[in-house]
Protein backbone atom coordinates (compact mmCIF):
# COMPACT_ATOMS: atom_id res chain seq x y z
CA UNK A 1 0.00 0.00 0.00
CA UNK A 2 1.13 3.39 -0.73
CA UNK A 3 2.11 5.86 2.11
CA UNK A 4 -0.57 7.80 0.55
CA UNK A 5 -3.03 5.10 0.94
CA UNK A 6 -1.83 4.16 4.82
CA UNK A 7 -2.63 7.44 5.98
CA UNK A 8 -5.73 8.08 4.35
CA UNK A 9 -6.65 4.48 5.62
CA UNK A 10 -5.41 5.30 8.92
CA UNK A 11 -7.24 8.72 8.95
CA UNK A 12 -10.35 7.15 8.39
CA UNK A 13 -9.98 4.79 10.45
CA UNK A 14 -9.41 6.72 13.50
CA UNK A 15 -12.20 8.86 12.24
CA UNK A 16 -14.40 6.20 13.07
CA UNK A 17 -13.38 5.89 17.18
CA UNK A 18 -14.91 7.39 20.06
CA UNK A 19 -12.68 10.22 21.41
CA UNK A 20 -9.58 9.27 23.60
CA UNK A 21 -8.53 10.61 26.92
CA UNK A 22 -5.96 13.26 27.43
CA UNK A 23 -3.17 10.64 28.04
CA UNK A 24 -3.70 8.52 24.92
CA UNK A 25 -3.41 11.22 23.26
CA UNK A 26 0.13 12.47 25.09
CA UNK A 27 1.09 8.69 24.18
CA UNK A 28 0.35 9.16 20.16
CA UNK A 29 2.14 12.49 20.73
CA UNK A 30 5.09 11.00 22.14
CA UNK A 31 5.59 8.18 19.41
CA UNK A 32 5.01 10.45 16.62
CA UNK A 33 8.01 13.46 18.17
CA UNK A 34 9.68 10.21 18.49
CA UNK A 35 9.41 8.25 15.61
CA UNK A 36 8.15 5.31 18.06
CA UNK A 37 6.53 2.38 16.31
CA UNK A 38 3.46 1.54 18.72
CA UNK A 39 0.15 0.22 17.26
CA UNK A 40 -1.91 3.79 16.83
CA UNK A 41 -5.40 4.33 18.08
CA UNK A 42 -7.76 2.17 15.78
CA UNK A 43 -4.80 -0.89 16.30
CA UNK A 44 -5.85 -0.23 19.61
CA UNK A 45 -9.27 0.00 19.83
CA UNK A 46 -9.52 -2.95 18.11
CA UNK A 47 -7.60 -4.35 20.52
CA UNK A 48 -9.90 -3.10 23.40
CA UNK A 49 -12.41 -4.60 21.55
CA UNK A 50 -11.35 -7.87 21.40
CA UNK A 51 -10.22 -7.89 25.10
CA UNK A 52 -13.83 -6.53 25.82
CA UNK A 53 -15.50 -9.37 23.48
CA UNK A 54 -13.66 -12.37 24.94
CA UNK A 55 -14.20 -10.87 28.73
CA UNK A 56 -10.63 -11.15 28.79
CA UNK A 57 -8.78 -11.36 32.29
CA UNK A 58 -5.16 -12.51 31.47
CA UNK A 59 -3.46 -10.79 28.71
CA UNK A 60 -0.10 -11.20 28.06
CA UNK A 61 1.70 -8.46 25.37
CA UNK A 62 5.31 -9.39 23.75
CA UNK A 63 7.36 -6.32 23.48
CA UNK A 64 5.16 -3.57 25.04
CA UNK A 65 7.41 -0.19 24.41
CA UNK A 66 6.20 2.62 26.67
CA UNK A 67 2.76 0.85 27.23
CA UNK A 68 0.34 2.33 24.35
CA UNK A 69 -0.89 -0.74 23.86
CA UNK A 70 -0.78 -1.72 27.25
CA UNK A 71 -3.06 1.11 28.18
CA UNK A 72 -5.48 -0.15 25.61
CA UNK A 73 -5.38 -3.52 27.16
CA UNK A 74 -5.80 -2.41 31.01
CA UNK A 75 -8.56 -0.43 29.70
CA UNK A 76 -10.50 -3.65 29.07
CA UNK A 77 -9.26 -5.50 31.94
CA UNK A 78 -10.92 -2.44 33.88
CA UNK A 79 -14.60 -3.08 32.37
CA UNK A 80 -13.79 -6.56 32.30
CA UNK A 81 -13.61 -6.40 36.34
CA UNK A 82 -10.04 -6.80 36.74
CA UNK A 83 -7.23 -9.01 35.51
CA UNK A 84 -3.68 -8.28 34.77
CA UNK A 85 -1.85 -7.43 31.61
CA UNK A 86 1.86 -8.58 31.35
CA UNK A 87 4.26 -5.75 30.15
CA UNK A 88 6.99 -7.06 29.09
CA UNK A 89 9.99 -4.89 27.23
CA UNK A 90 14.04 -5.47 27.85
CA UNK A 91 14.69 -1.79 28.16
CA UNK A 92 14.19 -0.49 31.94
CA UNK A 93 13.65 3.53 30.95
CA UNK A 94 10.51 2.40 28.44
CA UNK A 95 9.13 0.43 31.27
CA UNK A 96 9.60 2.91 33.90
CA UNK A 97 7.94 5.12 31.23
CA UNK A 98 4.91 2.65 31.24
CA UNK A 99 4.66 2.32 34.64
CA UNK A 100 4.29 6.55 34.78
CA UNK A 101 1.61 6.12 32.13
CA UNK A 102 -0.34 3.65 33.76
CA UNK A 103 -0.47 5.78 36.70
CA UNK A 104 -1.96 8.50 35.18
CA UNK A 105 -4.24 6.53 33.53
CA UNK A 106 -5.40 5.09 36.90
CA UNK A 107 -4.80 1.34 36.04
CA UNK A 108 -1.67 0.59 37.07
CA UNK A 109 -3.11 -1.69 39.59
CA UNK A 110 -3.83 -3.75 36.48
CA UNK A 111 -0.38 -4.61 35.26
CA UNK A 112 2.40 -6.51 35.77
CA UNK A 113 5.58 -5.28 34.53
CA UNK A 114 8.58 -7.25 33.02
CA UNK A 115 11.84 -5.67 32.38
CA UNK A 116 13.18 -8.55 30.23
CA UNK A 117 13.32 -10.73 26.94
CA UNK A 118 9.16 -11.45 26.21
CA UNK A 119 9.16 -14.87 24.83
CA UNK A 120 11.15 -16.21 28.20
CA UNK A 121 9.24 -14.58 30.18
CA UNK A 122 6.06 -15.69 28.87
CA UNK A 123 7.37 -18.88 29.22
CA UNK A 124 7.64 -18.80 32.93
CA UNK A 125 4.63 -17.57 33.03
CA UNK A 126 3.27 -20.13 31.57
CA UNK A 127 4.97 -22.75 33.99
CA UNK A 128 3.81 -20.74 36.71
CA UNK A 129 -0.11 -21.33 35.90
C1 LIG B 1 7.08 -1.98 18.06
S1 LIG B 1 7.25 -1.57 19.76
C2 LIG B 1 5.56 -1.93 20.14
C3 LIG B 1 5.04 -1.27 21.34
C4 LIG B 1 3.62 -1.60 21.77
N1 LIG B 1 3.10 -2.83 21.23
C5 LIG B 1 2.69 -0.44 21.45
O1 LIG B 1 2.07 -0.45 20.40
O2 LIG B 1 2.62 0.47 22.28
C6 LIG B 1 8.06 -3.04 20.40
C7 LIG B 1 8.84 -2.82 21.69
O3 LIG B 1 9.17 -4.09 22.25
C8 LIG B 1 10.59 -4.23 22.41
N2 LIG B 1 10.91 -5.62 22.09
C9 LIG B 1 11.00 -6.19 20.86
N3 LIG B 1 11.28 -7.51 20.95
C10 LIG B 1 11.36 -7.77 22.28
C11 LIG B 1 11.62 -8.97 23.01
N4 LIG B 1 11.85 -10.12 22.38
N5 LIG B 1 11.62 -8.90 24.36
C12 LIG B 1 11.38 -7.73 25.01
N6 LIG B 1 11.14 -6.57 24.37
C13 LIG B 1 11.13 -6.58 23.02
C14 LIG B 1 11.20 -3.23 21.45
O4 LIG B 1 12.48 -2.83 21.90
C15 LIG B 1 10.15 -2.10 21.51
O5 LIG B 1 10.36 -1.26 22.63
Amino acid sequence: MSELTYQAAQDYLTSLIPPREQVLLEMESYAEKHDFPIIGPACGYYCYQLARMIGAKSIFELGSGYGYSTAWFAKALQENGGGVVHHTVWDKELSKMANSYMLSLGCVDLVQFHVAEAVETLGKQSSSV
